[in-house]
């Protein structure tokens, strides 16, 4: 899977109206979740436009024929914890065969820096085409700090996926990580001083969670 350009908006209509849903601020936590799930598997739709296939041959009830299948391994799917998670089974749903890595980070309340207290990766994610998962890329520091250490164990491509990003946080993270595509669903105006989006969602694993 090559990821050819930086940054791709994902527009399509279905996406746009369930995020317009998701930032209203007295959606339930059961829609909140339930929306999420639902865009993910759109995004994974996207994501995986050009993974490669090869022709394999086949027998229908009627005659052989040659029909394409994915190729290789599979893809590892990688949600940052905890709002991660929230992206993860709808991306499942639709690529049932993909293995999951997980990384753990919070960030520093004070100095917003993300702190790893957890990563575990397939053994062979050298092979494998890694995606990403957060919804929000804020500060760009938890999306550096996973890419950091997914690129430390290998992958043969990697690329992020969220809901929404911040602009100082893709400048950042493409500062880092020039090569990594970014597949957001909207790029929004700005952070704020404790480093929410703005206008964004709130926090989005307490809207996940019904922790707030
Ligand atoms: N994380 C969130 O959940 N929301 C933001 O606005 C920024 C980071």
């Amino acid at each position: 899977m090559s990821a050819s350009a930086p940054l791709h908006l994902i527009r399509h209509p279905l996406v746009q109206h369930k995020l317009t849903l998701m930032r209203q601020k007295d959606r339930s936590t059961n829609s909140f979740r339930r929306l999420m799930h639902e865009i993910a598997m759109l995004l994974a739709y996207e994501l995986t436009r050009d993974i490669p296939t090869v022709d394999t041959e086949i027998e229908t009830p009627l005659e052989r024929m040659h029909s394409p299948v994915i190729d290789g391994k599979k893809i590892v799917f990688v949600p940052i914890l905890r709002a991660g998670l929230g992206l993860l089974d709808g991306m499942l749903d639709v690529v049932p065969g993909a293995r999951v890595g997980h990384v753990g980070l919070y960030r520093d309340p004070t100095t917003l820096d993300a702190i790893e207290y957890y990563c575990k990766l397939p053994d062979d994610s050298g092979d494998r085409d890694v995606i990403v998962l957060d919804p929000m890329l804020a500060t760009g520091h938890s999306a550096i700090a996973a890419v950091d250490r997914i690129t430390e164990a290998g992958a043969r491509s990697i690329r992020f996926a969220c809901l929404l990003a911040a602009p100082e946080g893709l400048a950042r993270f493409h500062e880092h990580h020039p090569s990594v595509a970014v597949h957001t669903v909207a790029i929004d105006r700005e952070l704020d001083e404790n480093g929410y989006i703005l206008p964004g969602l709130g926090d989005a694993g307490d809207r996940l969670y019904g922790t707030k």
